[in-house]
């Protein structure tokens, strides 16, 4: 006779099973990265910052993408705009439509029409922006709906432009601590496939109501604690089996471990002095 009660314990401690899907990426060498101005917390103009481990960290990064077998291609990077590396912020890209990002702050603002051109020369259909979002910093894609950040960077008046032009659900999140000002920094998509969407997330970057709203959609999620999230660990890139996490993040990398995924610790501890990491430096084109 079946022995029920280790049947329902395998079944309970079996890890889901995970998925790689190929993934197109777009990111920019940080070959003119420094911190010469301050618009997050993380940014100090006095501490000194070095171009070549910052180079051969996001190598590093770009190498991992390779060699799981995604597309990455390269934007040149601008000199006078040493964020430009953080990719992540340059558009929101979904159905091959790109929706262009447009900066809240003027330092980062001539960003938006190089990445705008870049696409428009590379056969994308592309729409300005007329209100201010910061690209996949705050725009999440899980399933087919968008999670949208506000509070600090993107205008919730973005939110409405994009669920007008993409015809896709979109929620409002509202991020209340400084330290994570994107949603990038706050929560992370680990599975994206409809039906399987699966996030990590720091519920206290969130105000009450939008954690309210995070826990009614993802009841399954993968809670980060206040060391992960300082880590910018929640800046993972995931392709539904591989992540990419801040080695320092300790908690989340066990999580996910747990959760079925393959973790794999890569620094981004230079671009940290930017206020950045893996998933900044990414931006993902949907084609
Ligand atoms: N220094 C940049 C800024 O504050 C960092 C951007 C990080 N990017 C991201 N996707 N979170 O705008």
């Amino acid at each position: 006779m079946t022995d029920l009660t280790q049947l329902s314990e395998v079944t309970a401690t079996s890890p889901t099973e995970r998925t790689a899907t190929p993934r197109h990426y777009l990111m920019c060498r940080p070959d003119h990265f420094t911190v010469s101005y301050e618009i997050n917390p993380w940014m100090d103009k006095t501490r000194l910052t070095d171009r070549d481990l910052a180079v051969a960290q996001w190598e590093t990064l770009y190498e991992t993408y390779l060699a799981w077998g995604h597309t990455v291609d390269l934007i040149d990077p601008a000199p006078g705009l040493p964020d430009m590396v953080f990719a992540a912020n340059g558009a929101t890209v979904v159905d091959g439509l790109v929706y262009s990002a447009k900066f809240r702050y003027p330092e980062r603002q001539p960003e938006g029409p190089l990445y705008e051109k870049w696409f428009a020369d590379h056969g994308y259909m592309t729409q300005t922006a007329a209100e201010v979002n910061e690209g996949e910093g705050d725009i999440l894609l899980v399933g087919d709906t968008f999670l949208a950040g506000t509070g600090f960077r993107t205008d919730p008046a973005s939110h409405g432009e994009l669920a007008r032009l993409t015809g896709r659900e979109v929620v409002t999140l509202e991020l209340v601590d400084p330290r994570f000002y994107h949603l990038d920094t706050a929560l992370s998509v680990l599975d994206s496939r409809p039906g399987h969407e699966l996030v990590a997330y720091h519920p206290q970057a969130f105000s009450p109501a939008s954690q309210a709203v995070l826990a009614e959609r993802y009841p399954d999620a993968v809670m980060a604690t206040e060391a992960d999230a300082v880590a910018l660990g929640l800046n993972a890139v995931s392709d539904g089996l591989h992540v990419v996490v801040a080695p320092a993040a300790v908690d989340l990398k066990a999580a996910l471990t747990e959760r079925g995924f393959e973790v794999h610790p890569v620094a981004t501890t230079e671009l940290l002095k930017g206020g950045g990491g893996a998933k900044c430096c990414t931006l993902e084109i949907r084609s």
